[in-house]
């Protein structure tokens, strides 16, 4: 599905290295699928430190190409921010575009920085309970 639905190489990406030899959160990994079994969609989420907080790391999410637009990748946000929420963690990151995000209340993340090359206007971050963001600064860095 990955393979599929991202450019060859996303694996160089820098959210790749913060993923290197770290297991996901498995509650959080969820797949999407029609009634007959058929796989649509993926989500995934990775622990991250910053500085001394801990982090969600969301992503990869994605739907395959026959279904977008059908708000199966809005159902599986919003799904898994909620079991995130219940899980009691308390903030979520990730490089992505803000136009589509925004919808869900990510916000661009001034004071935090992903490994390069990222692009800062697309570090996102949403809050699981109120004010989490407040005073996070630093780098992120590897759940070790
Ligand atoms: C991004 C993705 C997960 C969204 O899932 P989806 O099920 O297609 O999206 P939804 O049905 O929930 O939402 C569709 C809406 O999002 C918008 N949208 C989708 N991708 C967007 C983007 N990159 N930027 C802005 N808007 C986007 C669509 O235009 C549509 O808008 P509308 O509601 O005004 O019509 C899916 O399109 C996908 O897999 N894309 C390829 C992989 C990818 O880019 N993953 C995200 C990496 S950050």
């Amino acid at each position: 599905m990955y393979d599929l639905c991202f450019a060859p190489g996303r694996t160089v990406l820098s959210s790749y290295r913060l993923r290197d030899d770290v297991p996901p959160v498995p509650e959080l990994c969820r797949v999407a699928r029609d009634e007959t079994g058929i796989l649509g969609g993926a989500i995934r989420y990775w622990p991250v430190r910053i500085g001394h907080w801990q982090a969600l790391l969301l992503g990869p999410v994605a739907v395959h190409p026959t279904a977008q637009g059908e708000g199966l990748g809005a159902a599986l946000i919003r799904d898994t921010i909620e079991r995130a929420r219940a899980l009691e963690w308390a903030r979520v990151i990730l490089v992505g575009d803000e136009p589509y995000y925004r919808r869900f209340g990510f916000f661009k993340l001034d004071q935090i920085v992903m490994p390069p090359p990222t692009n800062p206007e697309r570090v996102l971050g949403y809050a699981l309970t109120p004010g989490a963001w407040e005073g996070v600064a630093g780098e992120v860095t590897r759940h070790s």
